[in-house]
C-alpha cells in the first residue's frame, strides 16, 4: 500500500464512524446510490466508488430514493449534460424536508467550469463536487462532506491533473463474476472532436506487476473474466520515464501475463485505437483461446479527408489492411467500431466513403454517433460546421447499412457452437438464462440461476436479429 492509500483508508475509517452516527439517528442502516452516465471507465469509477460507500456502512441500492446519490457524469456529447440537471431538482426539492440526504457530483462533466458554475447558481443545494483526477480521495471527501460543520456547504475539489494512482481501495464489483482492471488513465491522442483528453488528462500507465497483482486478487475472488480499460489500450507503457519501461513493458505482453494467469477464463480489452495495433498484438491474441474473439477497432470515418481532419493518424487503406491482417490470422474474430456523421466539412460523398469501408469490413456492430460541437475541442472552432438536417440524413444512411450488415453478421454464425459466460437470468423468461460470447453478443437458453458465472458450450439454435436463442451442448 502507498501512503495515499493508507491515508485514505484512515479516511474511511474516519467516515465509517459519522455513518455509524447517520446510522443511529434514522434508525436504520443508511443506503447509497451510484448512478453512470459514462463509458466503461466511469463504470469502473462507480464501482470504486461503490466499493468505498459500503465499506464505511452505507447500503447499496439501484435506487435514486437511497439516502446519498452520487451522480458519475459523462461530457462526451452534448446532451449528456441533459441528463443530469434534471434529476438534480428532482433531489434538491425532497432535502427540503429530509436534510440528512446527500447528493454529490463527479466525473468527467466537473472537469469543465461552466458545469460547475452552472450548478453553483441553480443547484446550490448539492453537497460535493469533484473531478476524475481525485477519485482515489473519495474517502477523504466523504468524511468532509458528512462533518456536522459542513452541512449545507457545497464542497468543490476538482483537480486540473495528478500523477498519483492509488488503485488498492475496496471496490464492489456489479458482476461478482466479471471485473474492468485501470490499465492506464487519460489519453493524448487529441482527436480534433474529443474532450476525454481535457477532462481525463495525459496519459498514464499502471506497472504490470500492479496490474497482475489486481488480476491474482479478482481472480481469488471468484472473478473468471477480466476487461483491461483504457482510452488506448495499445500505447500502453509508451509514456513512461526512460529507465523505468520495463516495469510496464507494452500490451501485448501485459496480455499475454493476463490471459496466462490461471484461473481467468476470458480476457477482454477496451479500447484499441488502429493507430497503435502492432502485429504482434494479433499473434497474443491469435496463440491465446481464451482472449475474446471481439476486437473494438474505432474507425470514425471511412474518409482520408476527414480522418485527417479528425487527426486519428490513419487512412482509410491503413485501416482496410489492419482490418485484413486481423481476419487472415482470427478468422472468427468479430470486429465491432464506433463511426460518427455530420464532422465539419462532412459531405454526402464523405458518408459514402464511411459505408464503403462498413460494407468492407462488415462490422458486427457499431456504435453510431451524430457529431457533437464539444466546447474547447479544436473541431469545435472549425468553420464548416454540418447543418444538423445533413448530418442526421448521413446518420440514417450509415445506421441503415449498419443494422443490415450486423444482422447478417449473426446470422451466419447460426448453428455454431460458443462458449458463453452466464450473467443472468432472462428478465422476460425466467425460464432462460442470458450469457455473453467471446464474440460479445448475446445468447439466451434454458437454465436456472446457478448457472450465473459459469462458462457454458451452447449451440445458437436461431439468430434473432443483434443476439441468440440457444440450446446447452
Ligand atoms: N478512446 C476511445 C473512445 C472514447 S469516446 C477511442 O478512441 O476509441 C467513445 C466514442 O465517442 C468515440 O469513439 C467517438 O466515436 C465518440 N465521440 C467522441 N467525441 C465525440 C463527439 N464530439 N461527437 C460525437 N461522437 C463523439
Ligand atoms: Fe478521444 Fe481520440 Fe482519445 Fe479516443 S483516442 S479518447 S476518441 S482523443
Ligand atoms: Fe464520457 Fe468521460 Fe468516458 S467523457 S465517455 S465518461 S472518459
Amino acid at each position: 500500500m502507498n501512503d495515499e492509500e493508507k491515508r485514505q483508508y484512515e479516511a474511511a475509517a474516519r467516515a465509517t464512524d459519522q455513518v455509524r452516527a447517520l446510522s443511529s439517528m434514522l434508525g436504520r442502516q443508511p443506503t447509497a446510490c451510484v448512478v453512470t452516465f459514462g463509458c466503461q471507465m466511469n463504470a469502473r469509477d462507480s464501482e470504486k466508488l461503490s466499493g468505498i460507500l459500503e465499506s464505511v456502512g452505507f447500503a447499496l441500492s439501484e435506487s435514486e430514493d437511497a439516502d446519498l446519490v452520487i451522480y458519475n457524469t459523462c461530457t462526451v456529447r452534448e446532451n449528456a449534460d441533459n441528463r443530469l440537471f434534471g434529476r438534480l431538482g428532482a433531489i434538491g426539492a425532497r432535502k427540503k424536508t429530509e436534510p440528512w440526504r446527500k447528493l454529490f457530483v463527479c466525473g468527467c462533466m466537473m472537469q469543465e467550469d461552466i458545469h460547475i458554475e452552472r450548478i453553483k447558481k441553480s443547484y446550490p443545494f448539492v453537497d460535493l463536487i469533484f473531478g476524475t483526477h481525485n477519485l482515489f480521495t473519495f474517502p477523504s471527501l466523504l468524511e468532509a462532506a458528512l462533518a456536522p460543520e459542513n452541512q449545507g456547504r457545497l464542497i468543490i475539489d476538482v483537480w486540473q491533473e495528478t500523477k498519483t494512482i492509488a488503485e488498492r481501495l475496496p471496490s464492489k464489483r456489479k458482476y461478482p463474476f466479471k471485473s474492468g482492471v485501470n490499465i492506464m488513465f487519460g489519453c493524448d491522442n487529441f482527436c480534433t472532436y474529443c474532450i476525454v483528453p481535457y477532462v481525463r488528462g495525459r496519459e498514464r500507465s499502471r506497472t504490470a506487476d500492479e496490474i497482475l497483482e489486481e488480476v491474482e486478487k479478482l481472480k481469488d475472488d471468484g472473478v473468471k473474466e477480466i476487461m483491461l480499460l483504457g482510452q488506448n489500450v495499445n500505447s500502453y507503457g509508451n509514456k513512461v520515464p526512460e529507465g523505468e519501461r520495463e516495469a510496464y513493458g507494452d500490451f501485448p505482453s501485459l496480455l499475454e501475463r493476463v490471459a496466462e494467469t490461471p484461473g481467468i477464463g476470458r480476457v477482454r480489452f477496451m479500447t484499441s485505437h488502429p493507430k497503435d495495433l502492432s502485429d504482434r498484438l494479433i499473434d497474443v491474441i491469435a496463440s491465446h483461446d481464451n482472449i475474446a474473439r471481439h476486437l473494438h477497432l474505432p474507425l470514425q470515418s471511412g474518409s482520408d479527408r476527414i480522418l485527417k481532419r479528425m487527426n486519428r493518424g490513419y487512412t482509410r487503406e491503413q485501416y482496410l489492411d489492419l482490418a485484413a491482417r486481423i481476419r487472415d490470422r482470427i478468422p472468427d474474430i468479430a470486429l465491432t467500431t464506433d463511426l460518427i456523421t455530420g464532422f465539419p466539412g462532412e459531405t454526402p460523398e464523405d458518408v459514402d466513403l464511411t459505408i464503403d469501408v462498413v460494407r468492407r469490413v462488415r462490422f458486427q456492430n457499431a456504435f453510431t454517433f451524430l457529431y457533437s460541437r464539444r466546447s474547447g475541442t479544436p473541431a469545435a472552432g472549425f468553420p464548416d460546421q454540418v447543418d444538423h438536417a445533413l448530418a442526421q440524413e448521413g446518420f440514417d444512411r450509415l445506421l441503415a447499412v449498419m443494422q443490415e450488415i450486423a444482422k447478417a453478421e449473426c446470422a451466419a454464425k447460426e448453428g455454431q457452437t460458443g462458449l458463453a459466460l452466464v450473467e443472468a437470468v432472462n428478465e422476460s423468461d425466467p425460464s432462460l438464462v442470458t450469457g455473453r460470447l467471446s464474440d460479445n453478443l448475446l445468447v439466451h437458453f434454458p437454465g436456472d440461476r446457478n448457472l450465473i458465472g459459469e462458462f457454458v458450450p451452447v449451440r445458437l439454435t436461431e439468430a434473432r436479429g443483434f443476439y441468440y436463442i440457444g440450446k446447452r451442448e
